[in-house]
């Protein structure tokens, strides 16, 4: 199973995300691969944000060598589940779609843990004090969707 968590810069909530999952994988010993994508393009090449660097790694998650890249159609091919962050990632993923297929990868990340939940992860970009609730969001999320994707027969 290949999973990718896209958020707006890909240097805050998706490489947390991206993180967390990985060390889900790890725990688990599933055969997964792990990504993540912004779907603008101003931060490419660019590490996590120094805050996002840090608040994992208080977790024991490294996602210093995490580097941005903006999201792409060919993402629809590589991946079998793509995780939007929040609502206008969503419509902005969506709308480079061009098949049902690969409209059928892509789900509101909050809503794909818990299904009455349909928003998105805050955007600590501008808010400090964000990094710590949204870490501990993005973790429990991840650990339910690592749940749902096992009991639904993904371990593979
Ligand atoms: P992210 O946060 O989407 O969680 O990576 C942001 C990072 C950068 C910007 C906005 C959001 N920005 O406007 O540059």
């Amino acid at each position: 199973m290949n999973i990718l968590f896209v958020c707006l810069g890909n240097i805050c909530r998706s490489p947390i995300a991206d993180g967390v999952m990985r060390q889900l994988v790890t725990e688990y010993a599933l055969d997964w691969e792990i990504d993540s994508a912004g779907t603008g393009g101003w931060h490419a090449g660019e590490p996590p944000d120094r805050r996002a660097i840090h608040i994992a790694k208080r977790y024991g998650v490294d996602i210093s060598h995490l580097r941005a890249r903006q999201f792409a159609y060919d993402d629809f091919k590589r991946f079998d589940k793509i995780y939007a962050l929040d609502l206008k990632n969503l419509q902005d993923i969506l709308k480079l779609a061009r098949t049902d297929e690969d409209r059928a990868k892509v789900e509101l990340f909050l809503e794909a843990a818990y299904p009455d939940r349909r928003e998105g992860v805050k955007d600590p970009w501008y808010d400090d004090g964000l990094f710590e609730p949204v870490y501990q969001e993005i973790h429990a999320a991840c650990d339910h969707i690592r749940q749902r994707l096992t009991i639904l027969g993904g371990s593979r």
